[in-house]
């Protein structure tokens, strides 16, 4: 189960060939990754089907919980189907045990109009994206001699990326965030716990130090403001406020 995260698509050829050596389906998740493709194909549809969530936070969120499932498989889409009103083909009659995850009207009136925009929106996100690496290049925040205090994260050429968040790793994350909280700028940390760790996931045995790279990414990550209105001063803002705090 790939995750693309952030708004970038995982890397889908690799998943690709694990799926078919050990002959597995690949579903990805896609909740961040509306609009956004792996060598020019949607998220949503380089596996055998896939969640998307439409949560408010998302890029294109509805005004409460929804979310959807893609699938070109028919017998999926008919599990799917049946499986998000309580295992119910024919009202009343149940063949198995489902949920309730119908989408309210309400929830698909606001998306069917925001879904309309979702391409500019995902375009000027881009857009942002970009300048901040061009302002955090110019400030040399991340080519400095010794190690730089902020890393970019990699963008990959296959990937067509819609920054649903943009993302970077910060030296002293946490005193960073603080200082910026007193300037008015707010951020946040996708994600603080790395799974392994996670108390439900106790029982799968893990301890901390079993997957350094994750840990290490949950100390550093740091989500900068994101949204297709932001605009270039509040950028700029930013990225002062943040070589201040290095100065
Ligand atoms: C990567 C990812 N997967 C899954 C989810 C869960 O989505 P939902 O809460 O709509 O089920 C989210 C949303 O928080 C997410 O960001």
């Amino acid at each position: 189960m790939p995750v693309h995260l952030y708004g970038q698509c995982a890397d889908m050829d690799s998943f690709g060939r694990i799926g078919d050596e050990f002959k597995v389906a690949i579903i990805e998740d896609a909740a961040q990754a509306f609009g956004a493709t792996w060598r020019r194909s949607r998220a949503g549809s380089l596996g055998a089907a896939a969640a998307f969530s439409f949560y408010p936070t998302k890029s294109l969120s509805a005004y409460g919980d929804a979310g959807c499932v893609t699938t070109s498989n028919p017998e999926i889409a008919e599990r799917a189907r049946v499986l998000r009103v309580h295992g119910s083909r024919q009202s009343y009659h149940h063949q198995e045990i489902g949920w309730n995850s119908r989408l309210d009207a309400i929830q698909a009136a606001i998306l069917r109009v925001k879904l309309k925009y979702l391409e500019p929106w995902n375009e000027q996100r881009r857009h942002c994206a970009a300048l901040y690496d061009r302002l955090f290049a110019d400030a040399g925040l991340i080519s400095a001699p010794a190690a730089p205090p902020i890393g970019l994260l990699e963008t990959q050429p296959q990937a067509h990326h819609i920054f649903h968040q943009y993302v970077v790793r910060a030296r002293r994350r946490d005193q960073l965030r603080a200082f910026l909280e007193a300037r008015g700028i707010g951020t946040e940390i996708y994600y603080p716990i790395p799974l392994h760790l996670q108390a439900c996931f106790t029982y799968l045995g893990y301890a901390e130090g079993d997957l350094p790279q994750a840990e290490r990414a949950a100390k550093e990550v740091l989500a900068l403001p994101m949204f297709a209105e932001l605009r270039s001063d509040e950028q700029q803002y930013v990225v002062t406020a943040i070589a201040d705090f290095y100065s």
